[in-house]
C-alpha cells in the first residue's frame, strides 16, 4: 500500500516529517506493510500535511493531518479509503484542484520528486527528446509561437531572448536560471524546484540546445534549503542517466548545471545584479545596455529566465505551441500559477490560464477572508506591486489589461488584506521596504526611499499635508523616471495606488490625493 507524503517545505512546516514518522511506526505497531512516498505538495496550503493514499489507482486525501491522528486514521481504516472526519475523497475531485489548468505544475505533489522513473512515466523528458530532434532555431520558434512571456514579471517573450542569444555570435554561452524568488507571498518556484525538479533541468536543457549554451547556473535563495537539496540531488541522478552531462540523451550534444546560492539579497533577483553575484561579486545593479541576452555572465550572452518561464518549456515542446498559446487571453498566452496568500481562508497554489479575475481566484479559490470581514484591498505582483482595490476584482488577469489600470501582475503574487488594514502603513512600508532592500547604486532610489518614509510620516501626523502629498507625488515622479531598475522605478506603484484608493487612511479626502 502507498501513502503519499509531503516533503515540501511549507508541508514541512506543519509537521509533515512527524506525520510520516507517526505512519511508519503505527504501520510496524500493527504489522501492515506500507511504502511511503515523498512527494511534493499538492499547493492546497491550508489541508496540508495532506496525506494521500492510493486505493484502487487512485489517491484519496485526507487533511490536515496531525501525528496525533495517525493512530485514529489506522482505526479507521484509511489504507482501504475509510471514512474519517479528516477525509477529503478522491484528490483529484477537490474543487480548489479540480478546477485548475494544471500544465506547468501537471506533476508537481503527484511524483515522487527525485524519481526519473516517475517523472518519465509522467511525460518527462519528452520535449528534450523532441528538441534534440530539432534545430536550434526550430525550437526558439516552438517557444516564440507559444506566446510564453516572462514568468518572473516583466513579462518579456521568451522567445525573443531566447532569439537573441542564438543570433550572438560566442564560444561559450550561459543559462541562468533565476530561483532568487523574493517577492512578498510568492512560493510557485519553490514548490516546483521542490515538488517536480526535473521540469526545471528539462528546461533548461532545451534552453541549452536552442540557443547554443553549454553550461547553466541555478541562482537559488539561500532561505531555500529544501529546494537546495532536492536540485542537487536530482541533478546529480540526472546526470547519472545522462539527462545532463557530455552527451544529452545519447545525442552527442552537451549541457550540464549547476546550484549557486545568494545571500539574502532582494536586489539579487534583479538580473543583472544576480550576475554580478553568480560571478562572486556584491549585488549591484548593472547598467543596461548592454544586454545580459548580448553580455551576460562572464561577458557572454546569456538566457536569464526565471523558474516558471523554464519550467514551462518542456510541456511547450512535447505538446506543440499550438497546445499553449491556446490557453489564455489577448497576449497573456497559457498559463500562470498564482499564488494565494494573506487573509485568506485557503491559500495555495493555483494554476489557471490567463483571463481569470481577481475576485474569482479570491472567492471561489480562496474561499474569502480567513477573518471573515470584507476583502479590502489585494497587493498583486510582489512588493513592488499596485494595491487592487475592489471595484477592480473584476478585471481579467491579463498583463495588458493590468498595466492598463497601473498595476501589474509580476510573478503571480497575490496578498489579500481585510478592512481592518491601514494603507498609510503599508504604503510606508513599500517606501521603508526599498530603502532597506536598496543596492545603493542610483539616487532616486538610495536617497529617495529613505525621503519617501519621511514625507509619508509627516502626512500621517498631518504636518503641511498639502505640501507633502505634492512633494511625495514629484518624488514618485523622479524615482519612476530615473532609478536605473524595477527596486527603485516600481516602489512608486504601491504607494501611489494606495493612497489613489485608500485616501482617507493617510488622513486625507480623496480630491486632495489625486
Ligand atoms: P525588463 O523589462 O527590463 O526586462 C525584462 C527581460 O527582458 C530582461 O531579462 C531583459 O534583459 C530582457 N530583454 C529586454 N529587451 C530585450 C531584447 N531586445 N532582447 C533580449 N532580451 C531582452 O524587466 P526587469 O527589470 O528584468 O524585471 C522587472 C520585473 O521583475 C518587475 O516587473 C517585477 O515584476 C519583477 N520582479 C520579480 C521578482 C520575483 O521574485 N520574481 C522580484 C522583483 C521584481
Ligand atoms: Fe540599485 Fe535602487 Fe538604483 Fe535599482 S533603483 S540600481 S536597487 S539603487
Amino acid at each position: 500500500i502507498q501513502i503519499h507524503v509531503p516533503m515540501d517545505s511549507g508541508a514541512l512546516s506543519l509537521g509533515a516529517e512527524q506525520v510520516a514518522q507517526a505512519i511508519a511506526a503505527e504501520a510496524a505497531r500493527r504489522g501492515v506493510e506500507v511504502t511511503i512516498r515523498r512527494n511534493g505538495s499538492r499547493g492546497m496550503y491550508w489541508l496540508e500535511p495532506l496525506v494521500e493514499v492510493s486505493v484502487g489507482g487512485q489517491r484519496r486525501a485526507y487533511g490536515p493531518v496531525t501525528a496525533a491522528d495517525v493512530p485514529g486514521l489506522f482505526e479507521a481504516d484509511f489504507l482501504q479509503g475509510g471514512t474519517h472526519p479528516l477525509a477529503l475523497g478522491l484528490t483529484d475531485e477537490i474543487p480548489f484542484l479540480a478546477r485548475q489548468n494544471r500544465l506547468t505544475f501537471a506533476r508537481v505533489g503527484v511524483v515522487d520528486a527525485l524519481s526519473i522513473a516517475d517523472y518519465v512515466a509522467h511525460g518527462g523528458f519528452v520535449g528534450l527528446a523532441r528538441a534534440i530532434r530539432l534545430e536550434p532555431a526550430e525550437v526558439v520558434r516552438e517557444v516564440t509561437d507559444s506566446g510564453l512571456r516572462g514568468r518572473g514579471g516583466a513579462a518579456f517573450p521568451t522567445g525573443i531572448k531566447w532569439q537573441t542569444v542564438l543570433n550572438t555570435p560566442a564560444e561559450q554561452k550561459y543559462i541562468a536560471c533565476n530561483a532568487d524568488e523574493g517577492d512578498s507571498g510568492t512560493f510557485s518556484d519553490r514548490m516546483l524546484m521542490e515538488g517536480d525538479p526535473f521540469c526545471l533541468i528539462e528546461g533548461m536543457a532545451i534552453a541549452g540546445l536552442a540557443v547554443g549554451a553549454t553550461k547553466g547556473y541555478i541562482y537559488l535563495r539561500s532561505e531555500y534549503p529544501h529546494a537546495h537539496r532536492t536540485l542537487e540531488a536530482a541533478i546529480e541522478a540526472a546526470r547519472r542517466v545522462g539527462y545532463l552531462g557530455a552527451n544529452l540523451m545519447g545525442s552527442g550534444r552537451a549541457f550540464d548545471l549547476e546550484v549557486r546560492l545568494g545571500a539574502g539579497a532582494y536586489i539579487c533577483g534583479e538580473e543583472t545584479a544576480m550576475l554580478e553575484s553568480l560571478e562572486g561579486k556584491r549585488g549591484i545593479v548593472r547598467a543596461k545596455p548592454p544586454l545580459p541576452a548580448i553580455e551576460g555572465l562572464f561577458g557572454q550572452p546569456t538566457v536569464i529566465n526565471n523558474v516558471i518561464s523554464l519550467a514551462s518549456v518542456p510541456t511547450i515542446l512535447a505538446r506543440g505551441a499550438a497546445f499553449y498559446r491556446d490557453y489564455g487571453v489577448g497576449r497573456s498566452r497559457g498559463t500562470l500559477p498564482f499564488q494565494l496568500a494573506g487573509n485568506l481562508r485557503r491559500t495555495g497554489l493555483v494554476e489557471l490560464a490567463f483571463g481569470v479575475t481577481l475576485r474569482e481566484l479570491l472567492y471561489d479559490y480562496g474561499g474569502g477572508s480567513a477573518s471573515g470581514r470584507p476583502i479590502r484591498a489585494v497587493q498583486v505582483g510582489g512588493p513592488l506591486g499596485a494595491y487592487v482595490p475592489e471595484s477592480q476584482f473584476d478585471t481579467p488577469l491579463d498583463y495588458e489589461a493590468y498595466m492598463a489600470m497601473g498595476a501589474m501582475i509580476g510573478h503571480g503574487g497575490i496578498v489579500a488584506f481585510d478592512d481592518s488594514v491601514d494603507m498609510a502603513k503599508m504604503a510606508r512600508y513599500a517606501m521603508e521596504f526599498c530603502a532597506i532592500e536598496s543596492c545603493g547604486k542610483c539616487t532616486p532610489c538610495r536617497i529617495g526611499s529613505t525621503r519617501g518614509v519621511e514625507v509619508i510620516d509627516r502626512i500621517i501626523a498631518g504636518e503641511d499635508r498639502g505640501r507633502q502629498l505634492a512633494l511625495l507625488d514629484s518624488l514618485c515622479d523622479t524615482m519612476e523616471a530615473g532609478s536605473l531598475c524595477a527596486m527603485g522605478g516600481m516602489t512608486p506603484y504601491p504607494v501611489r495606488s494606495a493612497l489613489k484608493y485608500f485616501a482617507r487612511d493617510f488622513g486625507v479626502d480623496e480630491t486632495q490625493a489625486a
